[in-house]
């Protein structure tokens, strides 16, 4: 978040609440957004893309009402890829022309669910979800507006689990073995499908422009191709998300202006060397929108050295609130918020309380070595992917969502209970 600062006796301030008060006020863990943080990220991306591009922001990150409100005000769009996340955008007044439904395997439920609302687009990754989409929305006699999503066949240089457009994976039709030409034709061919676009999504937690310029680059000549073969241009592309945030001082993350030139510039000429009128460009951020904006506030247990290694510092939460060290090896930072130490840096290694040894949370960082049970320690940039991917491992009860602005704090998502938990158990 933006605005974390330190006050006078070292303890951080978040948006001018101590965070030893949040952390009385909601427990730990918990995880603490900062919405004038997230809404000056949304308008960015609404500034670097301007009137004639459209931002969805990809509620898989972390969704939930107060963020569709948000949205829905900053003029944002949104991705869905559930039944259940449409229902979550509709319930807090997304409208419904301004939501794309993706996913590689939708339910019949959930295609019905979203050609019912009347969503702006789906995007289709499979033959048999063109089959299945047609069917819906013929049987309710409408002309449902879809986008085909395609493999570029690009490799994004980022962790294999979250790479998705190189060839041996399981989303979208690829490019280079036809499978995509021949879905354009299988769509064209049907009533019930409006064809207004192409989609691509390469990957995700991306630096690098380049993988991005080559799937603008093959997107655009597919575009060309449909022209040749159809006499039909295709009015909108859509290039993903996947832009990379700051985990570490180390990264060095792009801004949305950045992605926004390079994608403008490349559709652009791409589209005038090949005679093409230039599509409506969308892209669909999700981390970079809301991972910044969060910090998982966490209580130390225990703090054992190990020696001649490092020292292992337990906190309340773990995997279940933050599985994506264990996933992917992310890195993340951490510090000590709830006082200042002068006291000479530890290596340390800050783990979770659940049963396994892979629950970690900082796999290595630099912490006080009078650090004791009962400190604060806050993980940074923990707003995307790690609520939305808690579980209930070790029957955790997974954290709340504290919202932060105009100096108050609310609760957006509350704390789960033991009630909540033992309620799903009927047996
Ligand atoms: N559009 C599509 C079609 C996607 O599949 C995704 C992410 C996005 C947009 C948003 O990507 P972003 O801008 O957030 O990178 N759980 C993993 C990330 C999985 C991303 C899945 N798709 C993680 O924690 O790193």
């Amino acid at each position: 978040a933006r605005t974390v600062t330190r006050n006078d006796d070292g303890a951080a301030e978040v948006g001018g609440l101590d965070v030893r008060a949040l952390a009385e006020e909601f427990g730990t863990p918990a995880y603490f957004l900062d919405e004038a943080d997230f809404r000056a990220r949304c308008r960015a991306w609404r500034a670097a893309f301007g009137q004639d591009a459209d931002v969805f922001y990809a509620g898989k990150a972390f969704l939930s009402r107060a963020v569709v409100r948000w949205l829905t005000e900053e003029g944002l769009n949104l991705d869905v890829c559930s039944g259940t996340e449409l229902a979550v955008a509709l319930d807090a007044g997304m409208p419904a022309d301004r939501i794309a439904l993706h996913g590689n395997n939708k339910s019949t439920a959930e295609i019905e669910r979203a050609v019912d609302a009347g969503v702006g687009r789906i995007v289709l990754d499979s033959f048999q979800e063109i089959v299945k989409v047609a069917a819906v929305a013929q049987e309710r006699g409408v002309r449902q507006r879809v986008q085909i999503r395609v493999t570029v066949g690009v490799e994004a240089h980022t962790h294999e689990f979250i790479a998705t457009a190189h060839e041996d994976q399981k989303f979208g039709l690829a490019l280079a073995d036809g499978m995509a030409a021949e879905a354009v034709r299988r769509v064209l061919r049907l009533e019930s499908l409006e064809l207004v676009g192409i989609h691509s999504h390469i990957g995700s937690q991306i630096f690098d422009m380049a993988g991005f310029e080559v799937a603008a680059r093959r997107v655009v000549s597919l575009l060309a191709d449909v022209r040749d073969e159809h006499g039909v241009e295709l009015p909108e592309i859509d290039l993903g998300g996947g832009l990379g945030i700051a985990y570490t001082p180390d990264d060095d993350p792009r801004e949305p202006q950045d992605i926004a030139k390079a994608l403008g510039d490349i559709v652009t000429r791409e589209c005038e060397s090949a005679g093409l009128r230039v599509p409506r460009l969308s892209v669909e951020p999700g981390r970079a929108i809301v991972g910044p904006t969060a910090f998982t506030l966490y209580e130390v247990g225990t703090v054992k050295p190990l020696e001649g290694l490092r020292t292992y510092v337990s906190v309340d939460g773990g995997m279940s609130d933050n599985i994506r060290t264990a996933l992917y090896d992310a890195e993340y930072s951490v510090a000590l918020v709830s006082r200042k130490s002068d006291a000479a840096p530890m290596l340390s290694r800050v783990v979770g309380k659940h049963c396994e040894s892979g629950d970690i949370v900082v796999k290595d960082a630099f912490l006080p070595s009078d650090l004791a049970p009962g400190d604060l320690l806050a993980v940074p940039a923990t707003g995307a992917y790690c609520r939305a991917m808690a579980s209930n491992y070790n029957h955790a009860l997974r954290p709340p969502v504290v919202a932060v602005a105009d100096g108050a704090a609310r609760v957006i998502v509350r704390r789960e209970t033991e009630d909540d938990l033992l309620r799903l158990d009927v047996g």
